[in-house]
């Protein structure tokens, strides 16, 4: 009787366990990623606060070098490549001194932010790219999103 009763109880309590375990663990990870990501984020856009607006027509020939071949001519997005930047509720969200800060790191396809797995290299994979021209494109991108 009672060996039969505690022999039905034990995957419950192993399930219960690994529950446990699983669900305490990936909070943890949650709460310290985006955590350290804001503190980087936050540290350069300081920075960044003095940097001029750009220049949107500068900005279009450096996106059409640098970006383009992931995000498309137009910032349309290429699929498995780059996202689509004209109806991106994140650029939309972001200010100009976050933008640039955000652009100057990338996002790696492991960042828990990364919605594709794949990466968006620092200044597109351009490091030549100045803070000035990274305004220009910022400038552009502003002129393609549509909300
Ligand atoms: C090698 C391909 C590649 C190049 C070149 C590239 N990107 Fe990206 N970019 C990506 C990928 C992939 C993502 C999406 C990452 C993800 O899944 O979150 C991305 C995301 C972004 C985002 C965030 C969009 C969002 O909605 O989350 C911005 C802003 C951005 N790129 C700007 C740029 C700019 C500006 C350039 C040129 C200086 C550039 N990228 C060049 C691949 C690229």
């Amino acid at each position: 009787m009672y060996r039969t009763s505690i022999f039905r109880l034990l995957p419950l309590l192993i399930l219960a366990v690994a529950l446990v375990l699983g669900g305490c663990g990936r909070d943890k990870a949650e709460e310290q990623a985006p955590a350290a990501t804001q503190q980087a984020n936050s540290a350069e856009a300081n920075q960044a606060e003095e940097v001029a607006a750009g220049d949107p027509v500068k900005g279009k020939e450096l996106f059409a070098t640098t970006c383009a071949a992931c995000h498309g001519p137009a910032g349309e997005g290429v699929q498995g490549l780059g996202k689509d930047m004209t109806t991106s509720t994140f650029i939309a969200d972001q200010s100009d001194a976050e933008l640039l800060a955000f652009i100057k790191v990338g996002r790696a396809p492991t960042d828990p932010l990364n919605t594709t797995g794949v990466l968006m290299p620092p200044k597109g994979g351009n490091p030549a790219l100045t803070d000035e021209q990274l305004m220009d494109i910022i400038a552009y991108i502003r002129e393609i999103h549509v909300d």
